[in-house]
């Protein structure tokens, strides 16, 4: 038999031509120098010389510690460093236990695959990150989506389903959305979830250093520690270094080291990251003004478009995730361009990242930008 197939690299090629074709190719770029409206480092952490210090200081009191973790934790990865760092994290986020995954990826996806089970329903906003999109994708659970933010909807998905199954019912969402950058109704959920016997899953990465009275997130802010299984804090964001944990109670913990398969088939992240993470947390408690100073940023930022762009359409956010919507893949690249040609670091999320018509640019304000900083890049988006 001949092969009339095309080559695969043919159809590759194909498909990122298509990609091309219609605006959407993905393309990695360094933004160097241009003023950072763009990325997760809220804090500044990652460009902070302290922290890095801290870091350094940690690494030689630990010089004997290896390179790597050479394993999983289940084989030959695990350390009394990680030990002692998830007893850190547990207390610092009000919790009975947490467990390290290498990143806030895997912990989603370890989750989500992993704790609704054959029989149970999941229960996912409609905007929630393609992390857990993609966990839910690989659990057997019944998934549902609920429309965004919106209590009647979930209602009705949780009043169609709880009479009706006798396995259990998780509802999974965002604390701050990382496209929106609006909050979710986290006490209004919670008294969901109580009232219809569901558990409710967080994912804290945008609120992780941000939110809460020493960056804990959204949940220990409201008082909602003891009402949520389980959260997901990222440490890649606000925290200025990588990888992520989840934290709730202690069952849950023995769990997912039983049977979600990232931490289980992963090698562990290395000594070096342990100490980073411990003293990112460090950092954060040591420096509570910077936290303040985001938060003034982000007010001054939303004063000054009231005050200077009239009429423009943003998400309804109070968080460090402002988007201007501009609808059209064309239109939101365009004022994405002039703000770049400006020297500005700012990015359009198109569609279909995005629905049609809601195409945005995405502006991350940071406590690191100053007033003259904004001013300037309001200024270049005006129409
Ligand atoms: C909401 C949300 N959850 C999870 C993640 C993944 O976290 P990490 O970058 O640590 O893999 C991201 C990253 O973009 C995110 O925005």
């Amino acid at each position: 038999m001949t092969n009339t197939r095309p080559s695969v690299t043919d159809t590759v090629q194909d498909r990122i031509a298509n990609r091309m074709q219609t605006g959407l190719l993905r393309q990695l770029r360094t933004a160097n120098g241009l003023v950072d409206f763009c990325s997760n480092d809220y804090l500044g952490f990652a460009h902070s010389t302290a922290l890095r210090d801290a870091i350094r200081q940690a690494d030689t009191q630990h010089a004997d510690a290896l390179t790597g973790a050479t394993g999983s934790r289940l084989l030959a990865g695990q350390t009394d460093l990680a030990d002692a760092l998830e007893n850190d994290l547990a207390k610092f986020y009000q919790t009975e236990a947490a467990l390290l995954f290498n990143s806030g990826y895997d912990a989603n996806l370890g989750l989500l695959a992993c704790l609704p089970q054959q029989g149970d329903v999941l229960l996912t906003d409609e905007l929630i990150h393609a992390s857990m999109i993609d966990g839910a994708r690989l659990s057997y659970a019944t998934r549902h989506r609920f429309r965004h933010n919106d209590l009647t909807d979930l209602v009705e998905k949780l009043e169609a389903v709880t009479d009706k199954i006798s396995g259990q019912v998780f509802v999974a969402v965002e604390s701050v959305y990382s496209m929106d950058g609006d909050v979710a109704p986290l006490r209004e959920l919670c008294d969901l979830c109580d009232h219809y016997g569901a558990a409710l899953l967080v994912d804290e990465a945008h609120a992780t250093g941000v939110y809460g009275p020493n960056g804990e997130g959204v949940v220990v802010a409201m008082g909602l520690q003891n009402r949520v299984l389980a959260r997901v804090h990222t440490f890649g964001k606000a925290l200025g270094v990588h990888g992520a944990a989840v934290a709730g109670p202690a069952v849950l913990r023995n769990y997912l080291i039983n049977f979600a398969r990232p931490f289980i088939y992963s090698t562990a992240l290395p000594p070096h990251s342990l100490l980073a993470i411990g003293c990112a947390h460090q950092h954060l408690q040591t420096h509570p003004e910077t936290s303040q100073q985001l938060h003034d940023r982000v007010r001054y930022f939303r004063q000054r478009i009231a005050q200077k762009l009239p009429g423009s359409v943003w998400t309804d956010s109070t968080s460090p995730i402002q988007c201007l919507i501009l609808p059209g893949n064309d239109n939101a690249r365009r004022v994405a361009n002039t703000a770049q040609e400006a020297g500005f670091d700012v990015r359009a999320i198109l569609s279909p990242t995005v629905p049609a018509g809601q195409e945005r640019l995405r502006i991350c304000v940071h406590a690191t930008n100053t007033e003259g900083e904004i001013d300037e890049l309001i200024r270049k988006l005006k129409p």
